[in-house]
């Protein structure tokens, strides 16, 4: 039997694959013992039972292959909100919170708003979305049907009643009615990118994240369809590569929407393009 101590020192093993492993591997260790990490500080010389070693080898084996920390404990944290994952979608990346930021600003003064998120996946800007006023009416669809029962489990799971999840290819079935607001973080990368290579993309469906026309596709796909779903006035967000910011404001303005803008992450890096339909006063 080993003790937290020891168990703790294999994060040597994880250099090679991770930036953080001295973090990996207290998540990894702290999910086998179903304690949090303070635990683990708290009790360092305790002794680990047989079978929580045992996870927690195989998990650490899992991790020295490459596989995401997210996957290996089935949930990440977003916004407020503690999600389920899967290989069906992306893992929420902390940089997406920034399209919840805007998202709310332009829905401040909007007491029954109707929101749209294309693309949702576990659901977390939907779900992010509608845990901040119980009176907007969320809806999110994803083309993957494992993703949409995803989300769905993610907004019981979260006590969010407000958001609801369809399948649907972008707008096919979504009902012929206008939102306040429509948010997308889109497949958005080249197929030809190095970085689908890399780290934890390896384990993500390549659904979510490749899109034709040097990644553009999907973007001025939805920038065409969403007028027809747009009030008048209403915004228009999408969070695209870092490179990307000239063309999608372009893809927006050819296509008639106003004030549009991007916006940086957390990171500086441009993320989040966003353009208003038609009566630009209104908002
Ligand atoms: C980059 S992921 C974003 C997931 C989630 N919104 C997030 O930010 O974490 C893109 C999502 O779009 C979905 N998707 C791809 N093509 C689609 C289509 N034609 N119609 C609807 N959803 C689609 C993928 O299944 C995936 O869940």
């Amino acid at each position: 039997m080993s003790s937290i101590a020891e168990l703790l020192a294999s994060r040597s093993s994880l250099a090679a694959v991770s930036d953080t492993p001295g973090l990996d591997v207290e998540l990894l260790l702290a999910h086998s013992l179903e304690q949090n990490r303070t635990y683990l500080k708290t009790w360092p010389e305790r002794e680990v039972s047989a079978a929580q070693q045992q996870q927690f080898q195989t998990l650490l084996q899992r991790r020295q292959a490459g596989e995401p920390i997210a996957h290996l404990l089935g949930s990440r944290g977003f916004w407020t909100l503690d999600l389920q994952v899967n290989p069906s979608t992306l893992i929420p990346r902390p940089e997406t919170e920034l399209l919840v930021e805007i998202a709310l600003e332009k829905l401040a003064a909007k007491p029954n708003a109707l929101v749209l998120d294309l693309g949702t996946g576990t659901g977390a800007i939907a779900l992010a979305i509608a845990s901040e006023n119980s009176l907007w009416q969320v809806l999110g669809c994803d083309l993957q049907r494992e993703a949409v029962a995803l989300a769905e489990r993610n907004g019981r799971l979260n006590k969010i009643n407000n958001a609801k999840f369809l399948q649907s290819d972008w707008f096919t079935d979504i009902p012929k009615q206008q939102f306040d607001l429509i948010v997308s973080n889109p497949p958005y990368i080249d197929a030809n990118d190095p970085h689908l290579s890399e780290g934890d993309v390896r384990f993500e469906p390549r659904s979510a994240l490749v899109a034709g026309k040097q990644g553009l596709a999907d973007i001025e796909h939805i920038s065409v369809q969403a007028p027809a779903y747009l009030k008048p006035g209403a915004w228009l967000l999408f969070e695209h590569g870092y490179e990307q910011a000239e063309a999608v404001r372009a893809l927006l303005k050819a296509h008639g929407y106003v004030a549009v803008a991007t916006l940086k992450d957390i990171a500086g890096m441009d993320r989040v393009t966003l353009g208003q339909y038609a009566a630009a006063n209104e908002v």
